[in-house]
């Protein structure tokens, strides 16, 4: 059955009735759900996966909605700290389904091995022998990963770089089907060099993955009717040409361009955090592929055509759907399972459209009213929390001061202080006046 992404109200809901409705349209158990969605692991299990291990430490775990990409309706897990980060993907995912939703593609999942020579005495041939011994460097690498061969992954061909003074380094680009790649591309490198080296002479070097997988790449695009955009102020049209300025403020400005991609990343990594993906890779990728011609640019830009806003976003994304933290976090498996993706390039798919919805509901807002409303408007639970509020207050406290209009902890302390008073008058009130007579 075709799923549907599009739950309004959601977020409406308490923590009980979103997992009894999302496990209803997930066809997941209600219990193995809110099981694995209760920190994921404990610290025994966390023990055995990194080290000096005295705990764990959990994030909130939440559901971006109205995920379309390729026509298809996706669940998209996210693992956030930042209030409104969720509400603003769910929020542009739903404008951009207006328009036809998300429309993805991914290269295959081929990574890069880097091979390191120095002193190598006769660089430029040394390249030109490597390309002619591609075949045999290629057969050489595959039998490095048996496995991996027979799913369909492997070899897929090499270059050879001179980068002066002796030094060369040599790429295998490796499929590394649905895994997100980091220990086959190190196995390969490791297994290939030594013949490498025999091949071009020199010193070895490093041998490992490179973090910049530009043949692993993710492109988005989306198209948004600008009568979506549109605000209690200002028409649709103008709202498109607020945001297409503020893409151009991004093309023109590093300074810009920078924080335009921390919002994209703030959606980008909340899924990649779910599904269990190493995002450190993730980022390192993104921000060096966002400065390849020598300046730092925005992933993601949006320009105007016809009566419509056309986002277009690319940028490497390797993600792998087995392996890593998948296997041993149960929160990072569910997230799996609720995403639902049939593979690594899929899911590359979904994260990038969830990060440029991210992107999009930044932009509008920063054009639009300011960030502080939506933003402050969720924030201000956080803050309520911070001055002691308890759970059954949060939302009073909450509203209290974001209605003030001043979200800060002095204001949420005062505000928790008030409201205890006045509980307690009440209920000495309440005990205090003549009970009703039966009737
Ligand atoms: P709104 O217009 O008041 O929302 O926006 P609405 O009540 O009309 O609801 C629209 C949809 O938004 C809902 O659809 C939900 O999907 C979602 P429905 O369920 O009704 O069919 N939604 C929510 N989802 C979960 N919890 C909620 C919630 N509220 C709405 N509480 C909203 C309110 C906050 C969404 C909007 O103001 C917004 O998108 N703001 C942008 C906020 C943002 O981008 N935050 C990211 C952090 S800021 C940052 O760090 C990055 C930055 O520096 C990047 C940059 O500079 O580019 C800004």
């Amino acid at each position: 059955m075709q799923r549907n992404s599009r739950w309004p109200g959601f977020y409406k809901l308490s923590i009980g009735e979103r997992r009894k409705v999302a496990a209803e349209a997930l066809g997941i158990n209600l219990s193995e759900l809110s099981e694995a969605l209760e920190g994921g692991m404990g610290a025994e299990r966390a023990d055995k996966i990194i080290e000096n291990v005295v705990g764990t430490f959990s994030l909130p775990f939440a559901l971006a909605l109205n995920i379309k990409v390729n026509g298809t309706d996706y669940i998209a897990p996210m693992v956030v700290e930042e209030p409104s980060v969720v509400a603003a993907a769910s929020n542009a995912a739903r404008m951009i389904r207006e328009g036809g939703g998300f429309h993805a593609e991914a290269d295959p999942p081929v990574m890069i091995a880097q091979v390191q020579l120095d002193d190598v005495p006769d660089a430029p041939g040394a390249c030109e022998r490597i390309v002619r011994h591609e075949g045999e460097l290629c057969a050489l690498g595959d039998a490095q990963v048996p496995g991996l061969v027979r799913r369909g992954g492997g070899m897929r061909g090499l270059e050879a770089r001179d980068l002066g003074d002796g030094m060369l380094v040599v790429h295998l680009f490796v499929d590394c089907r649905d895994a997100m790649g980091a220990n086959l591309v190190n196995t390969v490198a490791e297994g290939v060099s030594t013949r490498i080296q025999d091949l071009c002479g020199g010193s070895m070097g490093l041998r490992i993955l490179s973090n910049l997988c530009d043949q692993r790449k993710v492109r988005v695009t989306s198209r948004v009717p600008a009568s979506m955009l549109a605000t209690d102020q200002l028409s649709g049209r103008e709202v498109r040409d607020a945001i297409v300025r503020a893409s151009r403020f991004a093309e023109r400005d590093p300074y810009r361009a920078t924080t335009h991609n921390k919002g994209l990343m703030n959606g980008l990594d909340a899924v990649v955090i779910a599904t269990g993906n190493d995002w450190r890779s993730v980022e390192a990728g993104a921000h060096a592929y966002a400065a390849r011609n020598g300046r730092y640019e925005p992933l993601c830009v949006w320009t105007a055509e016809g009566d419509e806003l056309v986002g277009k976003l690319e940028l490497p994304l390797s993600l792998g759907t087995v392996g890593g933290p998948s296997r041993v976090h149960d929160g990072a498996r569910m997230g799996l399972r609720i995403v639902s993706v049939q593979s690594a390039t899929e899911l590359a798919m979904v994260a990038a459209s969830v990060g440029m919805a991210s992107n999009l509901a930044a932009l509008k807002a920063l054009a639009t009213e300011g960030i502080q409303r939506g933003h402050m408007a969720l924030h201000a639970r956080s803050v309520a929390i911070a001055a002691g509020a308890k759970t059954e207050e949060v939302e009073r406290v909450a509203s209290a001061i974001h209605a003030l209009g001043d979200v800060t902890l002095a204001a949420a302390e005062r505000v928790v202080r008030e409201l205890r008073a006045w509980v307690e008058v009440e209920t000495r009130v309440e005990s205090e006046s003549p009970a009703a007579p039966a009737e």
